[in-house]
């Protein structure tokens, strides 16, 4: 019997990624998403396009709030592995439209892992974010950092979907892996973020807005590496810890663990602005901004533990990243 997996937000950037490398491994993948409007739909489709050429690839569109339909798939499927990344994405956008975080976020993630302990899913990963470090100054960001001062509603959904995993893991011994992404960069990436609104304006000859006097740091994550990260860790299946003692890193003995993926090397934003034009050959002209509400001033993940786990550390060069990037963006915009 086929293995099936579920990939939610397959429509999604990282989604895209994870359930098109299941499939060319010969996994069954159902890829869940309600394709809504937060950033071009089209963009969505076209994803989609790609994933349903391949042959092992069933699409679902459904809302994962929607506890009726997410019971029903769960008990019709039989998953032993799940992926969840949908989500509502974005730092800025929980100022404007809170409640799309409440519902896709919070109610979201509790429809996932009802479906994963009522059907006996052997390991569930889910999305967290680096944002959840939020005031803390630290560096580098580790797991074993307490997290406990977002700085945006973004952050306390994130931070919570882990505290909501950590009691189910506890409660109904689910094996749960939450995975702290740091910015991730590459071809079909989101048109919300900085790279593609830079590469998109330098292009078109508009100005750019760069916050805080470009005085910010991001640990600038690829893509590849980020699909590397994933692959590797959804075959470690948590275990509880018999002999677990209270001053462990990990601090539970729940079999719950939580990891950083990021590139290990933040990049001030300025270089990265450098890093677009060198690829656009192009200058950009800058509109320098304050700080704007809800962003954090560096990201600079510790990611030791995933190394020790799997033996892996993203280390793809940020030029390279963006190369890549700006080479598919061109292709992309020609087109639509
Ligand atoms: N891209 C990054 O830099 C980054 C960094 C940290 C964390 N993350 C997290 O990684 C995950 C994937 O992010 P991404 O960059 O691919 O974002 P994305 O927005 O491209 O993908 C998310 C997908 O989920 C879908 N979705 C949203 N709400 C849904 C709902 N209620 N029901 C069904 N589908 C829904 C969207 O349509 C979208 O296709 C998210 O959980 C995000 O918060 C991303």
């Amino acid at each position: 019997m086929s293995v099936k997996i579920l990939v939610t937000g397959a429509a999604g950037f990282i989604g895209f990624y994870v359930a098109r490398e299941f499939c060319r491994q010969g996994y069954d993948v159902t890829g869940l998403d309600n394709l809504n409007d937060y950033y071009d739909p089209r963009l969505k489709q076209a994803r989609l396009e790609q994933l349903k050429e391949l042959g092992n690839f069933t699409f679902i569109k459904a809302d994962i709030a929607d506890r009726e339909v997410m019971a029903d798939l769960f008990r019709s499927q039989k998953f032993s592995r799940v992926i969840h990344l949908a989500a509502q994405a974005g730092v800025r956008y929980s100022l404007e439209n809170p409640m799309a975080y409440a519902d896709s976020n919070l109610t979201g993630m509790m429809t996932v892992l009802e479906g994963c302990r009522q059907s006996g899913v052997e390991h569930l990963v889910f999305a967290s974010s680096s944002s959840v470090y939020g005031m803390n100054s630290k560096m580098p960001y580790s797991v074993a950092d307490a997290v406990d001062h977002p700085v945006s509603l973004y952050a306390a959904t994130k931070r919570s979907n882990e505290l909501m995993a950590h009691s189910y893991a506890q409660l109904y011994q689910l094996p749960v892996t939450g995975l702290r992404f740091f910015t991730v960069c590459g071809p079909w990436g989101r048109p919300d973020m900085a790279l593609w609104k830079f590469t998109r304006a330098i292009l078109e000859g508009e100005a750019i807005d760069v916050f805080n006097q470009g005085e910010l740091w991001r640990d600038f994550t690829d893509i590849d590496d980020i699909l590397k990260g994933i692959m590797s860790i959804q075959n470690v299946i948590p275990e509880s810890m018999a002999n677990f003692r209270n001053d462990s890193p990990d601090k539970s003995s729940a079999p719950y663990r939580v990891y950083n993926i990021g590139n290990n090397q933040p990049a001030k934003l300025t270089d990265f602005i450098s890093a677009i034009e060198q690829s656009c050959g192009v200058k950009a002209t800058k509109r320098y901004q304050p700080m704007q509400a809800g962003d954090v001033f560096k990201t600079f993940a510790d990611v030791s533990g995933l190394e020790e786990q799997v033996g892996f550390r993203p280390d793809t060069p940020l030029q390279e990243t963006v190369d890549k990037f700006v080479h598919w963006y061109k292709f992309w915009s020609s087109e639509h």
